[in-house]
């Protein structure tokens, strides 16, 4: 089959490349130009395990490419992919001008009856909203149907590849038929729905999971209170199956390009159409205010914290990735930099740069490449990101690299015994 993807981001690009894997004709377009040029030259703008190699092995192929001129042969294809961002507007509103702006180019430019897939995150009513676009510009025929994706930034191969469910929104019987023979290499359920339905899967499972981490943290912080150990307590109602081990982790909240978006998104969808989503407000909430309890055990540690030098260990929003947007790990070195403390960081994968450029800082980060390096002059360790890096330190080294033996860690990745043998004054969350 022969496709085009709109937008080449995390989930364009794994897309694009999974699909190429699978012996499809891809073509992968995007309005960054600077995107497109490096991707050409064999380059993956972002970090993502595994991505550039398969990359690499399809673009060498011929079965990838890349361009951002939208041109003929971009929409002379079976299949056109929206995988664009779909960023909160300034009131936590869900922002559609590029699913738009694809949409007006899809239409302008059909030439004969395609399936265009949504893989983007959108409120209810897009999927309409889209074929309306296209419909003013194109008269012939078309289908558009949802195509929610789940993967994880991480491990974005296998869990496109390997799938728990898909997705499929249409009221067609064409399109639903199409869809089913594009992903038939695939076991798992395919899931048929109404476009409207698939719409609302993923805003509920992105809220139902975060929903879960903010319960948990919840739970930790009355666990602190009163003398139980939130680890325990979470490994032991992940052992009942109604409940699940999975985002029952406690630490400093969740961040990155898609939960706080889907979960603001979702609050907002519901009051647009008359529906005061309580649950979502405390959950935003809730996660709001977890992050400061780092900076809140670090005074613990030292006392008053201006003056001294904290070092942040992970910048990314989870491990295995680089993608920093809206990670926890920015807003707490914002929340040092108002009790006046420098601060050191060090991330495996993070571009500095860009972080620099964009995390409109109010006061100075001293970014390091190496992690001990990084500990230099410093009075307390806070771990943000959970990278296995991290969990393997040599807890002897931290102890002579730091000024003071002080470690905070946001994600509960050390033992407290182990710490406490190594030296170290120890302080996680809920334990
Ligand atoms: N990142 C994830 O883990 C993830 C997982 C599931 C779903 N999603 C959803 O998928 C969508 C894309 O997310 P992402 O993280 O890949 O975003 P991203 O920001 O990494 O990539 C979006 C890309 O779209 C490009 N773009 C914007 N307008 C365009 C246009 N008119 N034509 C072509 N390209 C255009 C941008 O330049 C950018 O490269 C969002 O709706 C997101 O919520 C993301």
């Amino acid at each position: 089959m022969k496709i085009s993807i709109f937008g080449t981001g995390y989930v364009g690009l794994v897309t694009g490349a999974c699909l190429a894997r699978l012996g499809h004709d891809v073509i992968c377009c995007d309005t960054n130009k600077e995107k497109i040029k490096k991707l050409s030259e064999g380059q993956v703008p972002f970090f993502e395990p595994r991505l550039e190699k398969l990359v690499e092995e399809n673009f060498s192929a011929g079965r990838i490419n890349f361009t951002n001129i939208f041109s003929e042969n971009v929409f002379d294809v079976d299949f056109i992919f929206i995988a664009v961002g779909t960023p909160s507007g300034e009131n936590g509103e869900v922002d559609l001008s590029y699913v738009k702006r694809v949409a007006e180019d899809i239409g302008r430019n059909l030439k004969h009856f395609v399936v265009i897939v949504n893989k983007s995150t959108v409120p209810v009513g897009t999927g309409k909203m889209v074929r309306q676009i296209i419909g003013e510009y194109y008269k012939g025929d078309f289908e558009v149907v949802s195509n929610p994706e789940f993967l994880r930034e991480g491990n974005a191969i296998e869990d496109f590849m390997k799938p728990e469910r898909i997705v499929v929104g249409t009221d067609s019987e064409r399109a639903k038929s199409i869809l089913k023979e594009l992903y038939s290499e695939f076991s798992c359920p395919l899931v048929s729905v109404s476009i409207e339905t698939a719409e609302m899967i993923k805003y509920a499972s992105n809220a139902f999971l975060a929903t879960k981490v903010s319960f948990i943290n919840e739970i930790a912080n009355v666990c602190e209170r009163v003398g139980a150990d939130v680890e325990d307590v979470s490994y032991a109602m992940g052992l009942d199956s109604r409940i699940g081990n999975k985002f029952l982790k406690a630490g400093i909240g969740y961040g990155g390009s898609c939960f706080p978006k889907d979960v603001r998104g979702l609050k907002n969808i519901a009051i647009e159409h008359d529906y005061d989503f309580q649950l979502l407000k405390s959950i935003i909430k809730v996660n709001s205010e977890q992050k400061a309890v780092v900076v809140e055990k670090s005074k613990k540690l030292v006392g008053d914290l201006s003056g001294k030098r904290v070092c942040i260990w992970g910048l990314s929003f989870k491990p295995d990735t680089d993608d920093f947007r809206e990670s926890l790990a920015v807003d707490i070195i914002k929340l040092f930099h108002k009790e006046k403390t420098q601060v050191n960081a060090y991330d495996p994968a993070a571009n500095y740069d860009r972080i620099r450029e964009t995390a409109d800082f109010a006061g100075a980060v001293e970014f390091f490449s190496d992690q001990y390096e990084a500990l230099q002059d410093c009075d307390v360790l806070v771990i943000a990101t959970e990278w296995n890096e991290f969990k393997k330190a040599d807890l002897g080294k931290i102890k002579v690299s730091l000024s003071e033996p002080n470690v905070v860690d946001g994600r509960n990745i050390y033992d407290p015994a182990l710490m406490s043998e190594a030296g170290l004054n120890y302080l996680s969350i809920g334990r």
